[in-house]
Protein backbone atom coordinates (compact mmCIF):
# COMPACT_ATOMS: atom_id res chain seq x y z
CA UNK A 1 0.00 0.00 0.00
CA UNK A 2 1.30 3.51 -1.24
CA UNK A 3 1.70 5.49 2.13
CA UNK A 4 0.53 9.67 2.10
CA UNK A 5 3.15 11.84 1.10
CA UNK A 6 3.42 16.05 1.62
CA UNK A 7 4.53 17.91 -1.97
CA UNK A 8 6.03 20.79 -1.96
CA UNK A 9 4.76 23.42 -4.08
CA UNK A 10 6.08 26.67 -5.80
CA UNK A 11 3.89 29.18 -7.19
CA UNK A 12 3.66 32.91 -8.63
CA UNK A 13 2.47 35.85 -6.07
CA UNK A 14 2.83 38.79 -8.54
CA UNK A 15 5.24 41.31 -6.71
CA UNK A 16 6.87 38.91 -4.13
CA UNK A 17 9.47 36.08 -4.74
CA UNK A 18 8.00 32.61 -5.65
CA UNK A 19 6.35 31.75 -3.16
CA UNK A 20 5.42 27.92 -1.31
CA UNK A 21 2.60 25.80 -0.31
CA UNK A 22 1.92 22.35 0.68
CA UNK A 23 -0.28 19.52 -0.49
CA UNK A 24 -0.74 16.13 0.92
CA UNK A 25 -1.51 12.89 -1.37
CA UNK A 26 -3.59 10.40 0.07
CA UNK A 27 -2.59 6.81 0.11
CA UNK A 28 -3.89 4.63 -2.71
CA UNK A 29 -5.51 1.74 -1.60
CA UNK A 30 -5.17 -2.12 -3.29
CA UNK A 31 -7.39 -3.61 -5.32
CA UNK A 32 -9.19 -5.13 -2.50
CA UNK A 33 -9.24 -2.55 -0.27
CA UNK A 34 -10.64 -0.24 -3.55
CA UNK A 35 -13.55 -2.36 -3.78
CA UNK A 36 -14.81 -2.13 -0.71
CA UNK A 37 -14.68 1.54 -0.94
CA UNK A 38 -16.14 1.89 -3.80
CA UNK A 39 -19.17 -0.39 -2.83
CA UNK A 40 -19.27 1.94 0.58
CA UNK A 41 -19.01 4.94 -1.12
CA UNK A 42 -22.55 4.15 -3.26
CA UNK A 43 -24.40 3.22 -0.34
CA UNK A 44 -23.48 6.73 1.25
CA UNK A 45 -24.44 8.43 -1.66
CA UNK A 46 -27.35 7.14 -1.41
CA UNK A 47 -27.97 6.99 1.88
CA UNK A 48 -26.59 10.61 2.46
CA UNK A 49 -28.68 12.04 -0.82
CA UNK A 50 -25.59 13.07 -2.48
CA UNK A 51 -23.99 13.39 -5.75
CA UNK A 52 -20.23 13.61 -6.45
CA UNK A 53 -19.26 16.05 -8.82
CA UNK A 54 -15.51 15.63 -10.43
CA UNK A 55 -13.03 17.52 -12.08
CA UNK A 56 -11.38 15.19 -15.12
CA UNK A 57 -7.80 16.20 -13.05
CA UNK A 58 -8.65 13.78 -10.21
CA UNK A 59 -8.36 10.11 -9.82
CA UNK A 60 -9.50 7.90 -12.53
CA UNK A 61 -11.66 6.28 -9.81
CA UNK A 62 -13.31 9.24 -8.59
CA UNK A 63 -14.07 10.20 -12.29
CA UNK A 64 -15.86 6.69 -13.09
CA UNK A 65 -17.20 6.82 -9.36
CA UNK A 66 -19.08 10.03 -10.26
CA UNK A 67 -20.42 8.73 -13.56
CA UNK A 68 -21.40 5.30 -12.51
CA UNK A 69 -22.84 7.27 -9.50
CA UNK A 70 -25.44 9.93 -11.46
CA UNK A 71 -22.75 12.36 -10.63
CA UNK A 72 -20.83 14.31 -13.41
CA UNK A 73 -16.81 14.17 -14.29
CA UNK A 74 -16.47 17.88 -15.92
CA UNK A 75 -14.74 20.98 -16.23
CA UNK A 76 -15.38 23.83 -13.45
CA UNK A 77 -18.18 25.46 -16.09
CA UNK A 78 -20.53 22.42 -15.84
CA UNK A 79 -19.63 21.24 -12.41
CA UNK A 80 -21.14 24.39 -11.17
CA UNK A 81 -24.03 24.13 -13.70
CA UNK A 82 -24.66 20.54 -12.56
CA UNK A 83 -24.40 21.07 -9.05
CA UNK A 84 -26.83 23.94 -9.51
CA UNK A 85 -29.72 22.32 -11.08
CA UNK A 86 -29.37 18.50 -9.04
CA UNK A 87 -31.90 17.84 -6.43
CA UNK A 88 -29.49 16.18 -3.96
CA UNK A 89 -29.02 17.55 -0.62
CA UNK A 90 -25.38 17.60 -0.40
CA UNK A 91 -22.78 17.99 -3.24
CA UNK A 92 -19.47 16.11 -3.46
CA UNK A 93 -17.34 18.11 -4.74
CA UNK A 94 -13.93 16.07 -5.90
CA UNK A 95 -11.56 18.82 -7.42
CA UNK A 96 -10.00 22.05 -5.43
CA UNK A 97 -11.19 24.46 -3.07
CA UNK A 98 -12.58 27.22 -5.36
CA UNK A 99 -14.79 24.17 -6.98
CA UNK A 100 -16.01 23.53 -3.65
CA UNK A 101 -16.97 27.09 -3.09
CA UNK A 102 -18.44 27.99 -6.05
CA UNK A 103 -20.74 24.99 -5.33
CA UNK A 104 -21.90 26.69 -1.92
CA UNK A 105 -22.45 30.12 -3.12
CA UNK A 106 -24.86 28.99 -5.49
CA UNK A 107 -26.28 25.94 -3.30
CA UNK A 108 -26.10 27.93 0.05
CA UNK A 109 -29.25 25.63 1.70
CA UNK A 110 -26.91 22.49 0.30
CA UNK A 111 -24.47 20.89 1.83
CA UNK A 112 -21.44 20.66 0.34
CA UNK A 113 -18.50 18.44 1.05
CA UNK A 114 -14.57 17.80 -0.35
CA UNK A 115 -12.37 15.07 0.12
CA UNK A 116 -9.85 17.72 1.21
CA UNK A 117 -10.81 21.07 1.51
CA UNK A 118 -7.36 22.06 1.88
CA UNK A 119 -6.80 21.14 -2.34
CA UNK A 120 -5.68 24.39 -3.24
CA UNK A 121 -5.02 26.52 -6.64
CA UNK A 122 -1.70 28.35 -7.42
CA UNK A 123 -3.78 30.95 -9.36
CA UNK A 124 -6.35 31.19 -6.14
CA UNK A 125 -2.99 31.20 -3.73
CA UNK A 126 -1.22 34.19 -5.86
CA UNK A 127 -4.32 36.34 -5.95
CA UNK A 128 -5.41 37.23 -2.26
CA UNK A 129 -8.52 39.24 -1.68
CA UNK A 130 -7.06 42.62 -0.42
CA UNK A 131 -4.17 42.88 -3.02
CA UNK A 132 -6.94 42.44 -5.60
CA UNK A 133 -9.34 44.64 -4.09
CA UNK A 134 -6.66 47.45 -4.31
CA UNK A 135 -5.71 46.58 -7.72
CA UNK A 136 -9.89 46.96 -8.18
CA UNK A 137 -9.69 50.54 -6.52
CA UNK A 138 -7.10 51.71 -8.56
CA UNK A 139 -8.79 50.87 -11.93
CA UNK A 140 -12.34 52.07 -10.84
CA UNK A 141 -13.39 51.87 -14.48
CA UNK A 142 -13.21 48.88 -15.32
CA UNK A 143 -15.08 45.94 -15.55
CA UNK A 144 -13.92 43.11 -13.29
CA UNK A 145 -13.66 39.63 -14.77
CA UNK A 146 -12.21 36.89 -12.54
CA UNK A 147 -11.72 33.69 -13.53
CA UNK A 148 -12.97 30.52 -11.25
CA UNK A 149 -9.74 29.79 -10.14
CA UNK A 150 -10.28 32.00 -7.39
CA UNK A 151 -11.26 32.60 -3.75
CA UNK A 152 -14.80 33.40 -2.90
CA UNK A 153 -13.65 36.78 -1.51
CA UNK A 154 -12.02 37.96 -4.67
CA UNK A 155 -15.22 36.84 -6.75
CA UNK A 156 -17.47 39.11 -4.38
CA UNK A 157 -15.44 41.89 -6.02
CA UNK A 158 -16.01 40.92 -9.52
CA UNK A 159 -18.57 41.85 -12.16
CA UNK A 160 -17.80 38.70 -13.97
CA UNK A 161 -16.67 35.20 -13.54
CA UNK A 162 -15.63 33.41 -16.58
CA UNK A 163 -14.23 29.96 -16.53
CA UNK A 164 -11.82 28.47 -19.84
CA UNK A 165 -14.83 27.46 -21.54
CA UNK A 166 -16.73 30.67 -21.90
CA UNK A 167 -14.48 33.45 -21.14
CA UNK A 168 -14.10 34.45 -25.12
CA UNK A 169 -17.76 35.01 -25.76
CA UNK A 170 -17.69 37.01 -22.41
CA UNK A 171 -15.02 39.35 -23.20
CA UNK A 172 -16.21 39.70 -26.67
CA UNK A 173 -19.28 41.02 -25.44
CA UNK A 174 -17.67 43.47 -22.53
CA UNK A 175 -15.75 44.65 -25.36
CA UNK A 176 -18.90 45.00 -27.45
CA UNK A 177 -20.42 47.46 -24.93
CA UNK A 178 -17.07 49.64 -24.71
CA UNK A 179 -16.07 48.60 -21.46
CA UNK A 180 -12.46 48.13 -20.27
CA UNK A 181 -11.64 45.31 -18.24
CA UNK A 182 -9.53 44.21 -15.55
CA UNK A 183 -8.51 40.67 -15.39
CA UNK A 184 -7.36 38.43 -13.17
CA UNK A 185 -5.43 35.94 -11.74
CA UNK A 186 -4.05 33.79 -15.11
CA UNK A 187 -1.67 35.60 -16.82
CA UNK A 188 -1.68 33.06 -19.74
CA UNK A 189 -5.32 32.98 -20.34
CA UNK A 190 -5.42 36.82 -19.56
CA UNK A 191 -3.16 37.38 -22.59
CA UNK A 192 -4.52 34.88 -24.76
CA UNK A 193 -8.30 36.32 -23.92
CA UNK A 194 -6.50 39.83 -24.94
CA UNK A 195 -5.08 38.84 -28.18
CA UNK A 196 -8.12 36.61 -29.20
CA UNK A 197 -10.71 39.77 -28.84
CA UNK A 198 -8.30 42.96 -28.90
CA UNK A 199 -9.81 43.94 -25.86
CA UNK A 200 -8.51 46.55 -23.45
CA UNK A 201 -7.45 43.96 -20.39
CA UNK A 202 -5.21 44.85 -17.38
CA UNK A 203 -3.98 41.78 -16.69
CA UNK A 204 -3.15 40.16 -13.45
CA UNK A 205 0.46 38.14 -12.90
CA UNK A 206 -0.53 34.85 -11.74
CA UNK A 207 -0.38 31.65 -13.37
CA UNK A 208 -0.91 27.90 -12.78
CA UNK A 209 2.03 25.81 -11.88
CA UNK A 210 0.98 23.01 -13.55
CA UNK A 211 0.29 24.61 -17.45
CA UNK A 212 3.00 27.04 -16.59
CA UNK A 213 5.53 24.27 -16.59
CA UNK A 214 5.28 22.97 -20.18
CA UNK A 215 7.97 23.82 -22.35
CA UNK A 216 8.20 25.13 -25.71
CA UNK A 217 11.53 23.98 -27.24
CA UNK A 218 10.05 20.09 -26.54
CA UNK A 219 7.11 20.63 -27.78
CA UNK A 220 8.33 21.30 -30.78
CA UNK A 221 10.59 18.50 -31.02
CA UNK A 222 8.10 16.39 -29.83
CA UNK A 223 5.71 17.80 -32.93
CA UNK A 224 8.67 16.75 -35.38
CA UNK A 225 8.85 13.31 -34.34
CA UNK A 226 5.24 12.83 -34.40
CA UNK A 227 4.21 14.51 -37.70
CA UNK A 228 0.46 13.76 -37.89
CA UNK A 229 -0.32 14.46 -33.72
CA UNK A 230 -2.80 17.30 -33.18
CA UNK A 231 -1.33 19.38 -30.68
CA UNK A 232 -4.56 19.98 -27.59
CA UNK A 233 -3.43 23.15 -25.10
CA UNK A 234 -5.28 24.46 -22.09
CA UNK A 235 -4.92 28.22 -22.67
CA UNK A 236 -3.38 28.38 -19.01
CA UNK A 237 -0.14 27.07 -20.94
CA UNK A 238 2.25 29.85 -21.86
CA UNK A 239 1.72 31.81 -25.09
CA UNK A 240 4.72 30.32 -26.90
CA UNK A 241 3.23 26.77 -26.23
CA UNK A 242 -0.67 27.80 -27.31
CA UNK A 243 0.86 29.12 -30.51
CA UNK A 244 1.84 25.70 -31.48
CA UNK A 245 -1.93 24.30 -30.62
CA UNK A 246 -3.95 22.58 -33.21
CA UNK A 247 -6.92 23.68 -30.29
CA UNK A 248 -6.70 25.75 -27.25
CA UNK A 249 -10.09 25.36 -24.90
CA UNK A 250 -11.24 24.13 -21.81
CA UNK A 251 -10.72 20.71 -20.57
CA UNK A 252 -14.00 19.70 -22.14
CA UNK A 253 -13.43 21.30 -25.30
CA UNK A 254 -9.87 19.69 -25.33
CA UNK A 255 -11.79 15.92 -24.98
CA UNK A 256 -14.88 17.10 -27.35
CA UNK A 257 -11.90 17.97 -30.19
CA UNK A 258 -10.37 14.54 -29.63
CA UNK A 259 -13.03 13.27 -30.25
CA UNK A 260 -13.91 14.69 -33.05
CA UNK A 261 -10.98 15.24 -34.68
CA UNK A 262 -10.09 12.54 -37.11
CA UNK A 263 -5.96 12.47 -36.31
CA UNK A 264 -4.78 9.35 -34.35
CA UNK A 265 -2.76 10.71 -32.45
CA UNK A 266 -2.49 13.97 -29.99
CA UNK A 267 0.17 15.70 -27.87
CA UNK A 268 -1.83 16.97 -25.01
CA UNK A 269 -0.77 20.17 -22.70
CA UNK A 270 -3.15 19.84 -19.90
CA UNK A 271 -3.11 18.11 -16.57
CA UNK A 272 -2.48 14.70 -17.30
CA UNK A 273 -5.50 13.06 -15.97
CA UNK A 274 -7.45 14.16 -18.62
CA UNK A 275 -5.93 11.13 -20.42
CA UNK A 276 -8.56 9.38 -18.46
CA UNK A 277 -11.47 10.07 -20.26
CA UNK A 278 -9.81 10.82 -23.47
CA UNK A 279 -8.26 7.13 -23.72
CA UNK A 280 -11.55 6.10 -22.27
CA UNK A 281 -13.45 7.74 -25.26
CA UNK A 282 -11.49 6.77 -27.78
CA UNK A 283 -9.29 3.55 -27.26
CA UNK A 284 -7.57 3.28 -30.50
CA UNK A 285 -5.97 6.64 -30.11
CA UNK A 286 -2.95 7.63 -29.05
CA UNK A 287 -2.75 10.44 -26.84
CA UNK A 288 1.31 11.64 -25.65
CA UNK A 289 1.75 13.84 -22.70
CA UNK A 290 3.01 17.33 -23.90
CA UNK A 291 6.61 17.60 -21.97
CA UNK A 292 7.60 19.41 -19.20
CA UNK A 293 10.99 19.49 -17.36
CA UNK A 294 10.17 16.05 -16.57
CA UNK A 295 9.19 14.79 -13.11
CA UNK A 296 12.67 14.13 -11.86
CA UNK A 297 13.26 18.16 -12.15
CA UNK A 298 10.42 19.20 -9.16
CA UNK A 299 6.94 18.40 -8.30
CA UNK A 300 5.70 21.51 -10.64
CA UNK A 301 7.07 19.47 -13.52
CA UNK A 302 5.16 16.71 -13.84
CA UNK A 303 2.46 17.87 -15.44
CA UNK A 304 -0.21 16.71 -12.86
CA UNK A 305 -1.81 19.42 -9.98
CA UNK A 306 -0.67 18.26 -6.88
CA UNK A 307 -3.61 19.79 -5.16
CA UNK A 308 -6.53 17.86 -7.66
CA UNK A 309 -4.27 14.76 -6.52
CA UNK A 310 -5.61 15.10 -2.49
CA UNK A 311 -8.63 13.55 -3.97
CA UNK A 312 -8.62 9.87 -3.18
CA UNK A 313 -11.48 7.23 -2.38
CA UNK A 314 -10.04 6.80 1.44
CA UNK A 315 -11.22 10.37 2.06
CA UNK A 316 -14.15 10.44 -0.29
CA UNK A 317 -15.66 7.48 2.06
CA UNK A 318 -13.97 9.40 5.68
CA UNK A 319 -16.35 12.53 4.71
CA UNK A 320 -19.44 10.45 4.20
CA UNK A 321 -18.81 8.42 6.86
CA UNK A 322 -18.26 11.52 9.19
CA UNK A 323 -19.48 14.75 7.27
CA UNK A 324 -16.49 16.28 7.76
CA UNK A 325 -14.83 18.90 5.67
CA UNK A 326 -18.25 20.77 4.67
CA UNK A 327 -17.06 23.89 2.70
CA UNK A 328 -18.86 27.07 4.72
CA UNK A 329 -18.72 30.78 2.96
CA UNK A 330 -19.72 33.49 5.11
CA UNK A 331 -23.18 34.35 4.09
CA UNK A 332 -22.34 38.24 3.17
CA UNK A 333 -19.47 37.21 0.88
CA UNK A 334 -22.03 34.51 -0.74
CA UNK A 335 -24.76 37.28 -2.02
CA UNK A 336 -21.96 39.31 -3.44
CA UNK A 337 -20.06 36.40 -5.01
CA UNK A 338 -23.23 34.71 -6.50
CA UNK A 339 -23.69 37.73 -9.14
CA UNK A 340 -20.82 37.22 -11.36
CA UNK A 341 -21.34 33.60 -11.24
CA UNK A 342 -24.99 33.64 -12.06
CA UNK A 343 -24.30 36.11 -15.06
CA UNK A 344 -21.49 33.89 -16.08
CA UNK A 345 -24.36 30.92 -15.89
CA UNK A 346 -26.72 33.22 -17.91
CA UNK A 347 -24.76 34.15 -20.69
CA UNK A 348 -23.42 30.98 -21.32
CA UNK A 349 -27.32 29.55 -21.39
CA UNK A 350 -28.29 32.45 -23.61
CA UNK A 351 -25.27 31.93 -26.17
CA UNK A 352 -25.70 27.94 -26.09
CA UNK A 353 -22.90 27.03 -24.94
CA UNK A 354 -23.29 23.25 -23.91
CA UNK A 355 -23.44 23.01 -19.96
CA UNK A 356 -22.85 18.88 -19.63
CA UNK A 357 -19.71 17.64 -19.41
CA UNK A 358 -18.34 14.85 -22.23
CA UNK A 359 -20.26 11.56 -21.71
CA UNK A 360 -22.61 12.63 -19.10
CA UNK A 361 -25.38 12.90 -21.34
P1 LIG B 1 -11.35 23.81 -16.89
O1 LIG B 1 -12.45 24.73 -16.52
O2 LIG B 1 -10.94 23.90 -18.32
O3 LIG B 1 -11.69 22.39 -16.50
O4 LIG B 1 -10.05 24.23 -16.07
C1 LIG B 1 -9.96 24.17 -14.68
C2 LIG B 1 -8.58 24.16 -14.22
O5 LIG B 1 -8.28 24.32 -13.07
C3 LIG B 1 -7.55 23.97 -15.23
O6 LIG B 1 -6.31 23.96 -14.64
FE1 LIG C 1 -5.08 25.44 -10.25
FE2 LIG C 1 -3.43 24.66 -12.14
FE3 LIG C 1 -4.30 22.91 -10.34
FE4 LIG C 1 -5.96 23.88 -12.24
S1 LIG C 1 -4.18 22.60 -12.56
S2 LIG C 1 -6.41 23.65 -10.08
S3 LIG C 1 -5.20 25.97 -12.41
S4 LIG C 1 -3.01 24.69 -9.95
Amino acid sequence: MNPSKVIQVAYDHPGNPTELAWAKVPREPDMTEKAQLVARIKQLLIEQNAVLVAHYYVHPDLQDLAEATGGIVSDSLDMANFGHQHPAKTIIVAGVRFMGETAKILNPEKRVLMPDPEANCSLDLGCPADEFSKFCDSHPDHAVVVYANTSAAVKARADWMVTSSVALPIVRYLKEQGRKILWAPDRHLGNYVKQQTGANMLIWQGSCMVHDEFKTIELQALKAQHTKAKVLVHPESPASVIALADVVGSTTQLIKASQQLSADEFIVATDNGILHKMRTLSPSKIFIEAPTAGSGANCKSCAHCPWMAMNGLVNLAEVLETGKNEIHVDPAIIRRAVLPIQRMLDFARKVNLPTRGIGNA
